[in-house]
Formats: C-alpha cells, sequence, structure tokens
C-alpha cells in the first residue's frame, strides 16, 4: 500500500488502487447509502474527498468524523465527477486518529485574521495561513535558489552578540545574572561574573560578521533571525524576524543596488511561478489588485533616486504628512509610500542618505556630507531592503568611530579586516516579513510569521 500526501494524489497521473493517506477532517456531508468527507493534510490547499459507503464496516463510527478529528483513510482512487479536482478516494477503511468535539474553533470558514492569531496553535489548519506558510516555504528555497545560483556561499552568523551593528540601541540582553537587574543602573553591574563574562545581546544584523566572510569568500550571504526591541508596535514591525543579508567584495553601491534589485524580482518571479494557488486565493480574500501589481514589479524597472532627490519632490507634492518632510531626518513610511505608490508608482530604490541619520558602517561620499546607503522601497509596505557600501578606509572609519561615540578597542577585528587587504564591499538586509507581506498582500507582519514577537506579546 503507497502512503501518499493529498497533494501527492491530487497530481497522479493514474488511479490508485491501494493508497493510504492521513489528514484533518474539513466537513462531512452524509446521505443514505454513503458520506463524503473532506480531509486536508497542509500539503496543498485543496482538500481530498473521501467516499465512506454505509455498507463498510468502520461506517459505524461515522459519527466520530467530526470536523478537526484527525483520520487514516485507505481506499482506490476513483476519477471525480464533481469539478475541480481529478481524484476522489472510494475508502475500503477509515480509522479515527483523534477525536474532536464542536468546540473546535475552526468550524466554519471565515474568521477574521485577529481571531486566528488568538489561535496561533491551530490557525495553520485554516486555509488562508495554509497559504502563508506554504509560501514562506517556497519563499525561504527562492532564497538560496538566487545566491547559490550565483555562487554566494551561505554563513550561519551568531545570534548572540556583543555588539550594535546598527547603533540604534535596540537591543534584547543576553544574560544569566538572576532578578538583580530591576531598576538597577547597568552601571551597577559586574558583567564579568555573566555568562559570556560580558555584555552580550541577541543579534540585530549578521551584518559585521557576513563581511568578515565577504572578506575571505567574496559573495556571501546570511539567512537567519534577528531581534530589535524597539516599542513600535506598527503592522511593519516586528520584535524578531528574518533578514536575508547578502554581503559582496569588489562591490560598490551601484552593484549593491543592482543586486537587491535583481533579488526582490526574482523572488516575485519565482512566487508567480510556483505559488499560483495561493496568489489566487489572496487575490480573492486580501487584495484584489495583488497579481496585477506582482506583474507590474516584473515588467518595470525600479526608479532610483538619491535622497535629496526624494526630499524635493516629498516637498513639492502639496500632500499633507504627519510627520513634516526636512532634509536630514529619516523617511517615514507615508513618505515611502508616497513615492511608490503615487509619485513613481512602482519600487524605487534611494541612495546617498545624509551622514548623521545613518550607522558608522556606511561609506562616505566625496562631499563629505552623504553616505553611500540604499534602501528600495516597495508599494504598501515601504521599505523592504536597507543596504549599503561599507567603509573600507580605515582612517574614514576610525572617524567615523569618534563622532557615533564607538570604542575602537570593541570592534578591533572589523578594523582589522581593514588593515590587512582591504576592499571596497557592499551588502544589504531583506526583510523576509516584508517581502511575504508584499508578495500576499497580507497587511499585518503579526500574519507572515507563524509565532509573532512584538511589544506585549510573546505567546506560543
Ligand atoms: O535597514 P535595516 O535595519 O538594515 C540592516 O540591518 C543592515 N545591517 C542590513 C545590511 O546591510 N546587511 O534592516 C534591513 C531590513 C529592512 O529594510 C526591513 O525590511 C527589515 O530588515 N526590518 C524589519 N522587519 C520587520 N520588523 C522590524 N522591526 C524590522 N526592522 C528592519
Ligand atoms: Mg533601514
Amino acid at each position: 500500500m503507497e502512503k501518499l500526501l493529498v497533494k501527492e494524489i491530487l497530481s497522479c497521473q493514474s488511479p490508485y488502487k491501494n493508497v493510504r493517506v492521513e489528514g484533518w477532517v474539513r466537513t462531512r456531508r452524509d446521505s443514505k447509502t454513503f458520506s463524503f468527507i473532506e480531509i486536508n493534510d497542509g500539503s496543498c490547499l485543496k482538500n481530498l474527498q473521501i467516499i465512506i459507503d454505509v455498507t463498510l464496516s468502520d461506517y459505524t463510527n461515522i459519527n466520530q468524523l467530526t470536523t478537526g478529528s484527525s483520520v487514516a483513510v485507505f481506499g482506490k482512487l476513483v476519477e471525480s465527477v464533481g469539478k475541480g479536482q481529478k481524484w476522489e478516494l472510494q475508502a475500503d477503511g477509515i480509522k479515527l486518529i483523534g477525536a474532536s468535539d464542536t468546540s473546535y474553533p475552526l468550524q466554519k470558514k471565515g474568521h477574521s485574521q485577529e481571531f486566528l492569531r488568538d489561535i496561533a496553535h491551530l490557525r495553520p489548519r485554516s486555509n488562508i495561513f495554509g497559504c502563508i506558510f506554504r509560501l514562506r516555504n517556497r519563499l525561504s528555497y527562492a532564497v538560496h535558489n538566487f545566491f547559490q545560483e550565483r555562487n554566494f556561499i551561505l554563513v550561519h552568523t551568531p545570534i548572540i552578540t556583543a555588539s550594535d551593528c546598527e547603533g540604534a540601541g535596540e537591543l534584547f540582553r543576553v544574560t544569566t545574572i538572576n532578578g538583580k537587574l530591576n531598576g538597577i543602573e547597568d552601571n551597577g553591574i559586574d558583567y564579568s561574573k555573566d555568562f559570556f563574562a560580558r555584555p552580550t545581546y541577541l543579534t540585530v544584523s549578521g551584518q559585521l560578521e557576513a563581511e568578515i566572510f565577504a572578506s575571505a569568500f567574496t559573495k556571501v550571504y546570511t539567512f537567519g533571525p534577528t531581534f530589535r526591541a524597539e516599542n513600535s508596535n506598527t503592522s511593519r514591525h516586528a520584535s524578531e524576524f528574518w533578514m536575508i543579508e547578502p554581503e559582496m567584495a569588489f562591490c560598490d553601491l551601484e552593484g549593491n543596488m543592482d543586486m537587491a534589485e535583481s533579488l526582490v524580482k526574482y523572488l516575485v518571479q519565482d512566487t508567480l511561478v510556483n505559488c499560483d494557488e495561493d496568489l489566487q486565493l489572496f487575490t480573492r480574500f486580501i487584495d484584489k489588485d495583488l497579481l496585477k501589481r506582482l506583474n507590474f514589479v516584473l515588467d518595470k524597472p525600479f526608479e532610483r533616486i538619491t535622497y535629496s532627490d526624494a526630499v524635493n519632490i516629498l516637498k513639492k507634492s502639496g500632500q499633507k504628512f504627519k510627520f513634516p518632510v526636512s532634509y536630514g531626518s529619516n523617511l517615514q513610511s507615508e513618505h515611502e509610500r508616497f513615492l511608490t505608490e503615487k509619485h513613481f508608482k512602482r519600487p524605487v530604490t534611494v541612495f546617498n542618505y545624509p551622514r548623521a541619520i545613518k550607522p558608522f558602517y556606511m561609506r562616505l561620499n566625496e562631499n563629505g556630507k552623504t553616505v553611500r546607503a540604499m534602501d528600495v522601497l516597495v508599494p504598501g509596505i515601504g521599505e523592504i531592503v536597507g543596504g549599503s557600501q561599507r567603509e573600507e578606509r580605515l582612517d574614514v572609519l576610525l572617524d567615523n568611530f569618534k563622532t557615533h561615540h564607538l570604542d575602537p578597542k570593541e570592534y578591533w577585528w572589523y578594523l582589522e579586516l581593514r588593515k590587512y587587504g582591504t576592499v571596497p564591499h557592499s551588502g544589504f538586509g531583506l526583510g523576509f516579513e516584508r517581502m511575504l507581506m508584499f508578495l500576499t498582500g497580507i497587511p499585518n507582519i503579526r500574519d507572515v510569521i507563524p509565532f509573532p514577537r512584538t511589544p506585549g506579546s510573546a505567546d506560543f
């Protein structure tokens, strides 16, 4: 007997005579001579329809086959008379594995995403979250394909670090010092007694370590979780999120922007080709313009403008913004969205930001005022990629340490990369969840990560 997943059954060419399949009951309908049940095992969106004849000895248990219960079925495939699928399973036997009663929360279709968020242990069994997390799986695979096809080397950067790469101070501390932190100033704690004999944190970015590896392997990437203790409760920020960070030696800002834009396009293309069923569902229930927008992104080149041009466009727009636009301050998401959705009507790559609003590692331009930073902005989200060319000149970097009040001793290894065979190099970070939001039209980041961590919430 062949044991198959629903996906494998629905796509098989000839009818199996003896097949076993397992899954969770979605619905049951009883008639005089037989019952129909539909089961789903998460391998695809579609259910498998099963016909259970009243003459079957297992039929006596039919009332236990309720929505949410788990079952194992064996029998033969028959061509489906109903539309939408090729095969049904004519049961020769059906066994209840785990019962479920009428308190099962997913009895009916059409729950709100907020409700489903509260039952994160069951929501993967719903249609919409099934599609989201299967798409998330495919997208991870596509990310690796993209880089492996281009001979990038994957590097696993540490989750526990001692440095604040972004310099924003939004760090989660890692400590085994018990219960003493409350109310005590930092300088009252002897970190030499702590587990790592120094202050340590959850990483906000794998970039600095990726730079080490790029200085040996030329083209590398990381793909892992990152953590930010940023107290912003927005639909686009999570405290734990996944980031893809390529780092390329012998590469300037131009090459970096080219790579970021082609990665975004590649992932859109891959999803359109491989996740059609899921995209159809999102277009029907989440965002009716989704497919149109994704195809549009593939067809058109991204717009590229400097930060100062972006500020000028925003100032001249006549648009009322909650946060005023001024040269020298960060672009807010409303500004980013105006540029992509209203002004250019396509993704926009903004580059050359003022030095003062960017981290220490970005390469200073000849004008001494701007750095070779770049952000890729997409409609509906705003910033999806942030990156830069890195400062490879030791003297300029040391100068940056002064302005950013960083201790060069703490970063001695980072500085030595500039001492021994330094090269121009660049990289960026693509927010994996932001990319998923863009591809699915799902408006809240909490719904594209299996177990979201946000300020005040770390359930499951
Ligand atoms: O712009 P960010 O902060 O860049 C860096 O961390 C660089 N070290 C990357 C690099 O050059 N290697 O973050 C990169 C991307 C953002 O563009 C955004 O898509 C995502 O990470 N991101 C978040 N996603 C979800 N929740 C948050 N709190 C995020 N913060 C950043
Ligand atoms: Mg950024």
